[in-house]
């Protein structure tokens, strides 16, 4: 077996990814709770929301109420989405420690996201990291449809590669890779990474798996055997894109950290507080836990 890393840093995305999906209502009040029980379950990131026209994702319209009403915690780096330098400014009077723009790597996504080319939204990162690196805020990259596209099918790593290059080369301190509609496999996986580690630090990438196909920890196990220690993944497995048809939710947190616990790769999280965490956001809105390890450990409270 290969060397894996000793530790691991996991993204919290479901605040953000997660309840961006959700067509029903939910209140600022559960969104809070929410950031608030992950943070104090040892979560050192969490995407807490995102600054994008409230008309392409109504769910996530009060970001910067539940930016003003979490408990902030020294220990914890809240993050938000910003697709252009409006939320960039929004998400600085909402105090955010770090903000993410998100490219694609297919055209087709990208138009259907975020409404323009792929280079079109390149241009328009280049002031938002201006101002950001002003504000001494770092900016995180994500590349959507790296091992797939709802819309054309295959996507060829050097695609991936050259967008991250430039996400990089505008001052992006990691890219995250999005599995966006969960089609990868760990064949898919390695072929990606062989040609990204020739350009790329191990430390400088993440992996964002939505688990569609199931796949989401057999790949991150793929990428931990590549050397990359930082992973995304949302509470519950709540999630999906409201541009990628039939995307199922993030790899659940809860099966993440189960995983890297039989590894004896440490994240300093509360596996407990998780599942319980993940049993109280499914009841409050009134869905399946998509975690089998919070299934197969059972309610244990709240
Ligand atoms: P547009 O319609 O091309 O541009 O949207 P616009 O500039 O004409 O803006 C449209 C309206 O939104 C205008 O309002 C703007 O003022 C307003 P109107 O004049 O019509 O009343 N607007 C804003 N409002 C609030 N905050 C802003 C903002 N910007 C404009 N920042 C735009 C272009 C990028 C704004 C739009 O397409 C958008 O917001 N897209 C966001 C899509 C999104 O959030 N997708 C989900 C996140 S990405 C994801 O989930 C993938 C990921 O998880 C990784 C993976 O899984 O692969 C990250
Ligand atoms: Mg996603």
């Amino acid at each position: 077996m290969a060397a894996l890393p000793k530790q691991a840093r996991i993204i919290e995305v479901g605040p953000r990814d997660g309840l961006q999906n959700e067509s029903q209502p939910i209140s600022t009040a559960d969104k809070v709770t929410l950031v608030n029980r992950l943070a104090q379950s040892g979560v050192p990131v969490i995407e807490t929301g995102s600054f994008v026209s409230p008309k392409w994702v109504p769910q996530m319209a009060d970001s910067a109420q539940v930016f003003a009403n979490i408990e902030r915690r020294q220990d914890v780096r809240y993050t938000a989405l910003t697709p252009n330098l409006r939320g960039l400014e929004s998400a600085l009077a909402a105090g955010v420690d770090e903000v993410a723009v998100f490219a694609a790597a297919s055209e087709s996504f990208s138009q259907k996201n975020i409404n323009c080319s792929i280079d079109e939204s390149l241009e328009r990162f280049a002031p938002v990291m201006d101002a950001a690196a002003d504000a001494g805020v770092p900016v995180r990259g994500y590349v959507s449809c790296v091992m797939g596209c709802p819309y054309e099918g295959d996507i060829a790593p050097e695609a991936v590669r050259l967008v991250s290059q430039k996400l990089m080369d505008l001052g992006c301190y990691e890219v995250s890779l999005g599995d966006t509609i969960g089609v990868g496999t760990a064949g898919d996986v390695k072929r990606l990474l062989d040609v990204m580690l020739k350009s790329f630090d191990a430390g400088n990438l993440a992996m964002h798996c939505h688990d569609t196909y199931g796949q989401a920890l057999t790949n991150i196990y793929a990428a931990l055997e590549h050397g990359l220690s930082s992973f995304d993944s949302s509470i519950a497995g709540l999630g999906g894109c409201p541009y990628a048809r039939g995307a199922t939710g993030n790899v659940a947190t809860e099966d993440v950290i189960y995983l890297l616990n039989g590894l004896g790769v440490q994240t300093g999280i509360d596996l407990g507080a998780l599942v319980d965490i993940g049993h109280w956001i499914s009841r409050t809105l009134n869905r399946r836990n998509n975690s089998r390890v919070g299934n197969a450990i059972g309610a244990c409270g709240v």
